[in-house]
């Protein structure tokens, strides 16, 4: 919901990456935000002005001198309005000129008349973006104002060498967007440690004992709580949806790793978040060699892995600003009755109960809060991001 009338201006400077540029509006547009793009003379060399009207459905500013309305003046009424001026591809010879306060065409201008936050996506050749100079600038810029940069990655660029100084792909421009407008939301200044995926625990060099979590409750948790201006840690298994921009990623394998991991982040956290399908049994012994098959049934024997909640609740008295730790309880049967159960035994602030058969790997959940002062709050059947908003809300007020 972020993004949901958020007025954004698109700057779009003269490079090769201009075509992703679109993607980066379409999926702003498509979010619920308001974009006005805003092109250099030279990004119409690129793409035409006729492909961001398309698919912003607003008109593309241009020309310095042009008239939005009868009285506006283009560059104020559009550095007035925007919550955000995202520019991508930003291009080593415009972060110069902003750098240095120019204001040689409508998005210079725009720049240096806003007060909103700055978003930039520079793509460039290599040689440009480690230059000093260009190097210098992007330091004296950030020093002058609110800057986020996002990227440049490694890749191949527009003349074909291999190396530093592509754009970041839309889908992180656009999820940087969100970190940016998320900052001053309710969770500001909170951290927030999030747990997402199952563990896997060896049998042998090749195989795991795992569980059908995706992963994608937890994802989407750790992306709410970010929205919501948290500093987020997400602690997560392998094969999980990509972890917000901006937050902390530690990736684990085990139960054992997946602990040792939460008892480090809780020590600096306001809340923890247990969205991950710990196991709770691993093999006694972890074969060295990859075991051989033979004609006899294959006997396990599983000893228990540490609970790493119950942990959590013992080291409580030592954690003074962990505020509120949430559990997850996935059930086949009496989901409400075995949830509180696990509430009291975990000593919780707040557990998420679901019926893990219908939850496991879905876009979708159905979830029933239960919070330590006895208040059950069955949500509906809702997608996952929905079900994360709505329990971080929950999370805000605990805190
Ligand atoms: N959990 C944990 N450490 C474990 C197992 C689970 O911290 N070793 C956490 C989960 O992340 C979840 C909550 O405990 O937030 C409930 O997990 P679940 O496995 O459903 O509950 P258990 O207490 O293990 O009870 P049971 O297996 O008997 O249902």
């Amino acid at each position: 919901m972020i993004l949901q009338g958020k007025h954004i201006v698109l700057g779009v400077t003269g490079g090769i990456a201009a075509y992703k540029a679109v993607e980066v509006a379409s999926r702003l547009v498509k979010a619920g935000a308001q974009v006005d793009v805003v092109m250099t003379p030279a990004a119409t060399r690129f793409v035409g002005a006729l492909t961001f009207q398309t698919v912003t459905a607003r008109p593309v500013a241009v020309e310095m001198f042009a008239l939005l309305r009868e009285t506006d003046i283009a560059h104020v009424s559009l550095a007035r309005r925007a919550d955000l001026l995202i520019i991508a591809p930003l291009t080593a010879n415009t972060l110069a000129k902003l750098a240095h306060g120019l204001a040689d065409n409508l998005l210079t201008a725009t720049v240096l008349d806003t007060h909103a936050p700055l978003l930039l996506a520079p793509a460039m050749e290599t040689g440009m973006w480690t230059n000093p100079l260009t190097q210098d600038n992007l330091a004296r810029l950030r020093k002058a104002r609110d800057v986020t940069v996002v990227g440049p990655t490694e890749g191949r660029l527009a003349s074909g060498a291999v190396g530093v100084g592509r754009m970041a792909e839309p889908v992180e421009i656009v999820d940087a967007a969100r970190w940016v407008l998320g900052r001053a939301g309710p969770l500001r200044g909170r951290r927030v440690v999030v747990t997402a995926g199952g563990t896997r625990e060896p049998l042998d060099p090749v195989r795991v004992l795992t569980n059908r979590s995706s992963g994608r409750m937890g994802v989407a948790l750790a992306v709410a709580a970010r929205d919501a201006g948290a500093e987020v840690v997400l602690i997560h298994t392998p094969g999980v949806p990509p972890a917000p921009w901006g937050a902390n990623e530690v990736e684990v394998e085990t139960a054992q790793e997946m602990r040792d991991a939460v008892l480090d982040a809780v020590a600096e956290a306001d809340a923890l978040l247990m969205a991950a399908a710990v196991a709770d049994y691993r093999p006694l012994q972890v074969a060295r060699q990859k075991i051989k098959k033979t004609g006899e049934p294959l006997v396990l024997t599983l000893e228990r892995t540490p609970d790493i909640l119950v942990e959590v609740a013992e080291r409580r008295a030592k954690l003074p600003r962990l505020r509120a730790v949430v559990g997850f309880a996935a059930e086949t049967e009496r989901v409400v009755e075995n949830a509180r159960d696990k509430l009291r035994r975990k000593r919780l602030e707040l557990i998420v109960a679901n019926d893990a058969r219908l939850a496991m790997g879905a876009d979708t959940n159905q979830v029933t809060l239960i919070a330590a002062d006895g208040s059950v709050e069955e949500l509906p059947l809702l997608p996952k991001d929905e079900v994360a908003e709505l329990v971080i809300a929950r999370l805000a007020e605990l805190l």
